[in-house]
């Protein structure tokens, strides 16, 4: 059941079939978008209405929107899946919504009806489903934020009126070039989130934030950079915008000694990453047990130079699983691996991506 009725308008001029197929053919990432949007407002007292399905296109603000000046933002990403039989699945979006709520109460903003997040996911996807990628690993990314309009610039109170915006982009693979293990930078000028600050929301402030460190990590020659903790500069976060997997032992150290994961706990400086999460259920069942801790700069180097730690990696939604293959910090450098993705690293991927392109069946109810 809809928690609203969308008002639907559909594009005038939606693009050409064959210009249509040309991006689908070679999306990249985040660059194309399809023809229409999702827009509901809200207001306090009121609650949320407007609801509307309407062509893409630029969205008329008042240059003393809250927005501009406080970034009281929020947003989400997730993706539709084209399956084999022609299906098209998003996968776990009620847990997107979730988060979003979780993200909203730390921003102080409204929480949106999760069924309501669900309904405009689906009307988008379900309008603009030409724009789902036929080609293998591709994706629609489907991008959802929200974000404060009233007009005012005092800053003793949040804002009480906000829009809901869900737009949609083909999407190739993340990295241009394929799956091969990032070069990290260990940041100790800059941090991502410090505790009792936003890291765990989902907002736009901490990838602004993050920007700086980014461009360290290229400046030393990196891919990405990897977050310390705020405080003691010592404990392992995150890399770029993903949560952090380490792999211990590998496929081939026999019975009861076999590869066994660790990810860096949710302390609330981390993102709540849904891969993540996902990662947490599907790796026991495939016999690989994990668990959530802590794990110094130190324990990572020297775990690799003991051979104890075979391979890490980076994940999230838009690239899924990114290895890393080598670590620099102003005072160290080492190398995990060979060079080559590991092995443990694609399995979960495999078995991950399977489920989502409905190659593999879903024990966990996660497609939808
Ligand atoms: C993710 O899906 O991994 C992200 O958070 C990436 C997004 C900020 C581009």
């Amino acid at each position: 059941m809809s928690t609203l009725d969308f008002e639907i308008t559909l594009s005038e001029r939606p693009a050409l079939a064959a210009d249509r197929e040309a991006v689908l053919a070679d999306p990249g990432w985040g660059q194309h978008f399809t023809d229409h949007m999702v827009t509901i407002r809200y207001a306090a007292g009121k609650g949320w209405y407007d609801a509307r399905l309407e062509p893409y296109g630029p969205i008329p603000m008042d240059p003393a929107s809250q927005v501009f000046h406080y970034s009281q933002e929020l947003f989400e990403g997730l993706k539709a899946y084209r399956q084999a039989d022609g299906t098209i699945v998003t996968f776990r979006p009620y847990a997107n919504a979730a988060r979003m709520n979780r993200s909203a109460r730390r921003m102080a903003m409204p929480e949106i009806p999760e069924q309501l997040f669900v309904d405009a996911l689906e009307l988008l996807v379900r309008t603009d489903r030409d724009w789902v990628p036929t080609k293998e690993g591709f994706s629609l990314y489907l991008r959802p934020f929200m974000f404060a309009t009233t007009r005012a610039l005092g800053v003793n109170q949040p804002a009480d009126e906000f829009l809901f915006v869900v737009i949609a982009s083909p999407s190739g693979n993340y990295y241009a070039r394929g799956i091969r293990p990032v070069s990290v930078w260990l940041s100790r000028d800059y941090t991502r989130a410090a505790p009792g600050g936003t890291g765990e929301a989902k907002t736009g402030g901490n990838y602004a934030a993050s920007f700086a460190g980014q461009a360290q990590a290229v400046e030393h020659g990196c891919d990405q950079v990897v977050w310390l903790d705020a405080v003691e500069h010592r404990w392992v976060e995150e890399v770029g915008s993903m949560n952090l997997m380490f792999v211990y032992g590998s496929g081939e150290d026999g019975p009861g000694r076999g590869p066994r994961l660790l990810t860096p706990a949710l302390t609330g400086t981390l993102l709540p990453g849904i891969t993540r999460d996902s990662m947490l259920k599907l790796a026991p069942d495939l016999g690989i047990p994990v668990e959530e801790g802590k794990i110094s700069v130190d324990e990572w180097q020297a775990g690799c130079a003991s051979g104890e730690i075979t391979e890490v990696f980076g994940c999230g939604t838009a690239a899924v699983i990114s290895p890393v293959g080598q670590v620099k910090g102003a005072d160290r450098e080492w190398s995990i691996g060979d060079g080559e993705p590991g092995e443990i690293s694609m399995r979960l991927r495999e078995e991950l991506i399977g489920i989502q392109y409905g190659a593999r069946p879903d024990p966990y109810g996660w497609v939808h």
